[in-house]
């Protein structure tokens, strides 16, 4: 494989890139009255405008021209055909497969996958349905009203993100509640709002092995079988979603309540799997399958459109433009919508995990930066915090801006406010003001002399701030899918031009290791003496706070 930096793209971008840094995106909008069209683009219920880009039609061949010599056409198919691409693990990577509408074969070792996809599928469907409609009973008879999903990572933010944006489709008899956190506190307070009797718990884990659920799940069966009084309720009660059937039943989990999947599903690519089965509790089979139908149109669009009109591909290779030649290590996230108030931690963890590599799919040490640091919030709440340094601030950071066109608001005036405010966002952050317009804007409202130029160079805007807008027309299943889907191609292609591999995660486990060491520690065992002075130090300030107690 010719490593990036020699691959010839690589180098005529660079090319390019001295010219095109001098540019500004005022002038392209004024040079260009067809550019928000040409650089514009729908798929499913998706509109994305990326207009507002330091790129011209030059930069785009360049960065298309890159995806190629990369070999992200091979790469795409190997992905759909289910090679092991993910090399580490030896394993497929096939979060496509759980979506594969058309249930056209996917091989693995041999086998089609697909009619193992479409069982679990079934058995939970038949699950949802009984939980929802009343007839799976609790172990006093009642229906369940309390669903409390454990989890953590890929196993609660997917889930979480998705009961949350999708809210107003639930069962109205059904609360959702997720448990991710070890510290005692998450727990505690979501048993405080439940009752034995009405309450399932799912306990999903893709490993089986992760210490913080492990550990929040037998707290919660110690609370359960206290309350029940009765081993047998357990089974009413704990169902557990798993690609380790045996640490299931070790756990107490009767198998027949276990609903399974495969490790060519990575875990934080895993809420269109068994995993996604707190979102078919709360919303329904319906409305699953409309998740499911709103990822395919999106993973039909990337495998056969042409890259130059390739909603993931364009927003990929545009980020890697920002990363890899303008420096810009991060990129922000922010929905105007309450309901997608989750998507960015969910899009931290895709991408941040997958892409925040240093070794490339040759064992080299990459030579380029790779993942940028994903963040943000509400993009209106973020306004009022953190966009101070996106309009003014010495950094490059692209942002997305996410929001649903039509008005479904019970609430007068709300909407409009809202998307004014999105839409003036993008505008600002493209536009700027520049001094001239600052100092006539002042002397306008009286300002003159000395004090008029003190106050002049603070109001300026630079603007030629880049954001991508992607809109629907309603956040529903479908639409969400879609927009999952996205992203998860987007990262699936900037994984592949920097010749990494997206879908391991060997960057957590030296944490997981020394954390074992130290819970012994903490626990009275003897320090160990590899441990740095820090370390040590923190560890004796932890016992005797402990020896003092909480009085
Ligand atoms: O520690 C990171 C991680 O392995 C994530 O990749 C994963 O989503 C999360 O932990 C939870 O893992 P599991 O589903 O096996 O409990």
């Amino acid at each position: 494989m010719v490593e990036l930096t020699q691959l010839p793209a690589w180098q005529t971008l660079w090319e390019h890139f001295v010219e095109a840094k001098q540019l500004h995106m005022r002038d392209l909008f004024a040079s260009d009255p067809q550019r928000a069209e040409r650089y514009a683009l729908e798929v499913g219920g998706l509109f994305l405008d990326y207009s507002k880009n330091r790129i011209t039609d030059s930069t785009l061949r360049g960065l298309m021209a890159l995806a190629r010599e990369a070999g992200l056409p091979a790469r795409i198919k190997a992905m759909f055909r289910g090679d092991k691409i993910n090399s580490t693990e030896q394993r497929a990577v096939l979060h496509v497969a759980l979506r594969n509408r058309t249930n056209s074969p996917i091989m693995v070792d041999g086998e089609d996958v697909m009619p193992k996809v479409n069982s679990v599928l079934e058995r939970m469907g038949k699950f949802a349905h009984a939980v929802r409609s009343g007839e799976w009973l609790g172990y006093t008879n009642q229906p369940i009203t309390d669903i409390v999903n454990i989890g953590i990572g890929g196993s609660d933010l997917g889930p979480l993100m998705v009961c949350r944006a999708l809210k107003p489709f639930a069962h109205p008899r059904l609360n959702m509640h997720f448990v991710s956190n070890v510290d005692g506190a998450q727990l505690k307070e979501t048993l405080k709002k439940v009752h034995s009797e009405t309450t399932l718990f799912v306990v999903e884990s893709k490993t089986f092995t992760t210490q913080e659920t492990l550990t929040n799940a037998l707290t919660a069966r110690d609370w359960f079988v206290h309350r029940a009084r009765d081993e047998k309720a357990v089974a009413k009660h704990f169902v557990a979603v798993s690609t380790n059937q045996k640490a299931v039943a070790d756990f107490g989990i009767d198998p027949s309540n276990m609903f399974e999947f495969w490790d060519w599903v990575g875990g934080r690519y895993s809420l269109w799997s068994a995993i996604g089965l707190p979102i078919m509790l709360y919303l329904g089979e319906e409305n699953f399958t409309e998740l499911l139908n709103g990822a395919h149109i999106m993973d039909q669009h990337f495998s056969n459109a042409p890259f130059e009109q390739n909603m993931p591909v364009l927003l990929a290779m545009i980020g890697i433009w920002y990363i890899n030649f303008y420096g810009g290590g991060s990129h922000v996230i922010t929905p105007y919508d309450q309901y997608l108030h989750h998507f960015p931690a969910f899009i931290q963890q895709l991408d941040m995990e997958s892409n925040g590599k240093q070794t490339t799919l040759a064992g080299k040490a990459v030579e380029v930066e790779t993942a940028p640091i994903i963040w943000g919030e509400t993009g209106i709440n973020g306004q009022h915090a953190f966009f101070q340094l996106l309009h003014q601030g010495t950094h490059i950071s692209p942002i997305d801006l996410i929001a649903s066109l039509t008005n479904c608001s019970s609430l007068p005036g709300h909407h409009e406010i809202l998307l004014a405010n999105v839409f003036a966002q993008a505008e600002a952050f493209m536009r700027g003001k520049t001094e001239q317009e600052a100092r006539a804007e002042l002397t306008q409202q009286g300002w003159q002399g000395e004090a008029l130029e003190a106050l002049v160079p603070h109001k300026v805007f630079n603007g030629n701030r880049p954001s991508n807008m992607l809109l629907m027309d309603l956040l529903n299943p479908r639409n969400l899918g879609s927009l999952i889907a996205l992203y998860e191609h987007k990262i699936f292609v900037q994984g592949v031009i920097w010749q990494i591999n997206s879908f391991d995660q060997w960057g957590v486990e030296l944490g997981k290791q020394l954390a074992k060491t130290i819970q012994a520690e903490l626990l009275g065992q003897p320090l160990s003496p590899e441990h740095d002075s820090s370390t040590r130090h923190l560890i004796e300030l932890y016992r005797q706070a402990n020896q003092r107690g909480c009085t």
